[in-house]
């Protein structure tokens, strides 16, 4: 079963045992750092990390959650830049670790964050970037009913350069019943 928890202090050791073990799939679709991934993602890390998310999450910015699989932790995933007024928007992100992939753990995870969006938040769009090369991600995002808008060209700084990436999005119109029935319905989950 897959389930989404917020943030807490004590999920440091599973966060940089996760960060530090899933390296290789994950460095080269995330932000570049100014140190070292190993040093950014020490298990002292965490600590200041999660004051900041937290901080913006009570400021309403941004809702950080965790992944759980069968109650264990397995990767995050984050609504951000949560624009209210007339945008009512927020962008999402997410990682997985590799012992729990290709079983649609991700694309669970984005159904059930997005109705939390226009559910519970209430917010009108979700939008994601993501770079043409990550075709997991792409298929996440396309099995979760995103559509692609548009190539944002050299748009963010990872893995060592400016980056294009797919910019994809979806709408409260265009989900009929819940992102989370339609993800069932597709037989996309198979945890
Ligand atoms: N080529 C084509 N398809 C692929 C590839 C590939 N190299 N790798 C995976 N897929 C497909 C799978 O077959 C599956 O599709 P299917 O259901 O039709 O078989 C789909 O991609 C993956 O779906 P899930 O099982 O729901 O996703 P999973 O739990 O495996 O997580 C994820 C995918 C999030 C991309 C994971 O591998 C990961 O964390 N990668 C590293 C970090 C990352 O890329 N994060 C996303 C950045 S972009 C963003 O946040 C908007």
């Amino acid at each position: 079963m897959v389930t989404l928890r917020p943030i807490r202090a004590r999920d440091a050791r599973q966060w940089s045992r996760l960060r530090l073990l899933n390296r290789a799939e994950l460095e080269p679709w995330e932000p570049s750092g100014d140190v070292d991934w190993s040093r950014r993602h020490a298990v002292a890390q965490w600590h200041p990390l999660c004051a900041s998310l937290r901080s913006q999450a009570r400021s309403g910015s941004l809702v950080p959650l965790v992944i759980e699989v069968d109650g264990a932790y397995a990767g995050q995933i984050t609504l951000g830049n949560i624009s209210r007024g007339q945008l009512q928007s927020a962008w999402v992100g997410y990682w997985v670790d590799r012992s729990v992939t290709g079983r649609g753990v991700a694309t669970t995870a984005v159904a059930l964050a997005v109705d939390h969006a226009f559910g519970r938040l209430g917010l009108h769009r979700v939008e994601a970037t993501v770079r043409p090369e990550n075709a997991g991600s792409r298929a996440v995002l396309a099995h979760a009913g995103f559509r692609e808008e548009g190539l944002l060209r050299r748009y963010l700084h990872v893995d060592g350069a400016w980056r294009d990436h797919l910019l994809v999005a979806i709408t409260a119109e265009e989900v009929a019943d819940s992102m989370v029935a339609r993800v069932v319905r597709t037989g996309r989950a198979r945890f």
